[in-house]
């Protein structure tokens, strides 16, 4: 604080304004007072504040805030939104929910609302074992190609979500292969052998170039001990969730060592069962996007006339 505090300011002679009294130097502080209009200004945004404390949410309080008169609240206008979603979703899930396959197919806006609905599911839900789009990865089938384990009907892909595959669900889809090497059932001589067979029967051949002396002889173990669920011919066994032998497409690779360690270990992947979880309306939708990932197929293996039925896949 200067001396100068309560005696008259020396005025600027230039300026012809009252100085502070502040020198430095010889250089002094002029006393411009605020301009008018910035005062205003200031003023009314304290008027502003106000009145914003009254009408609005202001002020935190020990247990929750002053709500102001208008008793406004972004969170309950979130809420409102969500429900009324909700509630509109509520009612296509239940068209979903009652409407046969056919009857989505035909509709043109019950399909798109079924694909939407089921690709923000499966990406959420699904995509971190089937892979985005359900590309698959090693011991998640793909569910974007045309070879299925299990099916690849509409009812039999709502089927496969709705209970899983060894989920515990009591209607699980249920498959197992025998552990042929670590149960001791086939000699390790045996295992090479029907895996020499095995590389055999598809286009794995030609990276594999089985032994064919071996794979003579693993064609007698195939037929013993594993045409009962792969098939005769190795196509596979849907009923019994065997996968084709003949496709080259494997859920545990398609190298001698990964054939050969499927038949002596025997895995079982996991898929869990979503009734829990979803809607049946939802699951519904899953299965249409599943289903127009490429590989779906039509209900029926109906006669030669079923080539015109429409090309709902695409
Ligand atoms: C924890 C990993 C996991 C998750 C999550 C998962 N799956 Fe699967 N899914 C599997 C496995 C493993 C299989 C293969 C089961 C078998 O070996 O038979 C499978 C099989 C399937 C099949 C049958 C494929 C066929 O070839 O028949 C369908 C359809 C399927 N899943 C759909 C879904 C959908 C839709 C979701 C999301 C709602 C989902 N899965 C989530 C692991 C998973
Ligand atoms: C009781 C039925 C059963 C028998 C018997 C059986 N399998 Fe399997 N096999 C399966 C099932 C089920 C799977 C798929 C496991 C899964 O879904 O995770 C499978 C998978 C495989 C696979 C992996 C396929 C892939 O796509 O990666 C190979 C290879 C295989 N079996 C070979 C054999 C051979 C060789 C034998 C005979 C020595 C045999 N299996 C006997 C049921 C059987």
């Amino acid at each position: 604080m200067s001396a100068s505090d309560n005696e008259p300011r020396e005025i600027d002679a230039h300026s012809g304004q009252a100085t502070t009294g502040h020198e430095w130097d010889g250089v002094k502080e002029l006393d411009t007072p605020l301009p008018r209009w910035w005062l205003y200004i200031f003023y009314a945004t304290i008027v502003a504040a106000v009145i914003y404390w009254v009408l609005m949410p202001a002020w935190p309080l020990v247990n929750g805030y002053t709500k102001g008169v208008l008793n406004y609240s972004d969170r309950r206008i979130v809420m409102e939104n969500v429900g009324a979603l909700e509630t509109a979703r509520a009612a296509d899930y239940a068209r979903l929910r009652d409407a046969s396959f056919d009857d989505i197919i035909a509709d043109q806006s019950l399909q798109e609302f079924a694909l939407a609905a089921g690709e923000a599911a499966f990406g959420d839900n699904c995509a971190t074992c089937h892979g985005a789009g359900g590309a698959g990865a090693p011991g998640y089938p793909s569910l974007a190609d045309n070879v299925w384990i299990w099916g690849g009907t509409l009812a039999d892909i709502e089927h496969t979500i709705t209970v899983g595959v060894r989920s515990g669900h009591p209607q699980a889809r249920f498959s197992q292969m025998p552990a042929f090497g670590r149960d001791g059932l086939l000699a390790p001589r045996q295992i090479a052998d029907v895996t020499e067979y095995v590389l055999s029967l598809s286009e794995a051949r030609r990276r594999a170039a089985p032994d064919a002396a071996a794979a003579a002889r693993g064609a007698i173990v195939y037929a013993e001990q594993c045409a009962i669920c792969h098939g005769a011919n190795a196509a596979g066994d849907r009923a019994q969730g065997a996968p084709s032998l003949v496709d080259d497409i494997w859920l545990y690779g398609g190298s001698r060592e990964e054939v050969r360690r499927q038949i002596e270990t025997g895995r079982g992947g996991v898929m869990p069962n979503w009734d829990r979880r979803f809607d049946p309306g939802l699951i519904r939708a899953l299965a249409v996007y599943v289903y127009a990932q490429g590989g779906g197929e039509p209900d029926a293996p109906a006669p030669a006339s079923s080539a015109t039925e429409t090309p709902a896949g695409e």
